[in-house]
């Protein structure tokens, strides 16, 4: 059998550039921001207007697949992953940095059969670079090739996390906790561009160590998973056990001794599943 699906990823490249020339030019515009699950959880008439671009032109070539896209999921939609070919689609990653000014705007797009991703295109649209990975097939930004680090001693690594929008007193002592832990271990340094799907990117590239998040949703992670992957990191979930995309955890990095001893410090606290009835 030939490249099944190399038709719906060579789809996924183009529409992701036209995805990211849609929000560079509303990014010149006056943007109107609403809120969603809290003050801080910011949402722009770009990232609906992207969402529908995106799924419009991809059920048009693919009727029979199923979305998952942050918006739809917002307005209501399901979030379920079933064994259908599904496209898992971030419009803006890093609406907050959208919003400020702030350079690092992504499109996500991840593709999964049989719950399996196949790939994922990240377009850092500000920057203009095209990251992407296919399943056994590797990583590239633009036209070359991406491998993650091979730092293996912690004290010589950067870190990327994030805080996310859920602001409850508890839960940002424990990811602050778990930072000034991680920072004394000592690292190099902690950083974080506001996008989840470009933190994984910078770690597929090798430009930092690993990066981890709770709370995030599978349509930040999906895309970047693959990427990661492909260029040789690993994937966990923050207590160790296997990567699964629709618990709202994770843990990407260019080794499994970082994975690890990262993982010795992070605090744990509950995210509710993508997936949760
Ligand atoms: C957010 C970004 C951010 C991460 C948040 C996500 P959005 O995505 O990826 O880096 O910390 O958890 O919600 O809302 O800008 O698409």
């Amino acid at each position: 059998m030939g490249d099944p699906w190399l038709s719906a990823y060579d789809a996924a490249l183009r529409v992701a550039r036209k995805a990211g020339a849609v929000i560079r030019d509303a990014g010149e515009k006056e943007i109107k921001v609403c809120t969603k699950s809290s003050t801080v959880d910011l949402v722009t008439k770009t990232d609906e207007r992207v969402e529908k671009i995106i799924i419009g032109a991809l059920r048009e070539q693919f009727p029979d697949h199923c979305f998952i896209g942050e918006e739809s999921v917002a307005k209501g939609e399901p979030c379920n992953l079933t064994d259908k070919p599904t496209w898992i689609i971030d419009p803006v990653d890093g609406t907050t940095n959208f919003v400020h000014g702030f350079p690092f705007v992504a499109v996500s797009i991840a593709f999964a059969v049989n719950k399996e991703l196949e790939f994922g295109v990240v377009y850092s649209c500000l920057e203009n670079k095209m990251y992407r990975g296919r399943n056994g097939k590797g990583a590239f930004c633009d036209d070359e090739k991406i491998e993650v680090s091979d730092v293996k001693d912690i004290h010589k690594s950067i870190i990327i996390s994030e805080h996310g929008t859920d602001r409850s007193c508890e839960k940002v002592e424990k990811i602050f906790s778990t930072m000034k832990k991680i920072l004394c271990i000592p690292v190099h340094g902690l950083r974080g561009s506001g996008t989840a799907a470009t933190n994984m990117c910078l770690v597929a590239c090798g430009a930092v160590e690993a990066f981890f998040e709770i709370g995030i949703h599978c349509w930040d992670i999906a895309a970047g998973a693959v990427i990661v992957k492909e260029a040789g990191g690993v994937l966990l979930d923050v207590n160790g056990g296997p990567f699964d995309l629709m618990s709202r955890r994770m843990v990407s990095a260019n080794n499994m001794v970082i994975a690890e001893r990262i993982i010795k410090e992070i605090e744990i606290f509950p995210a509710d599943r993508d997936d949760a009835p």
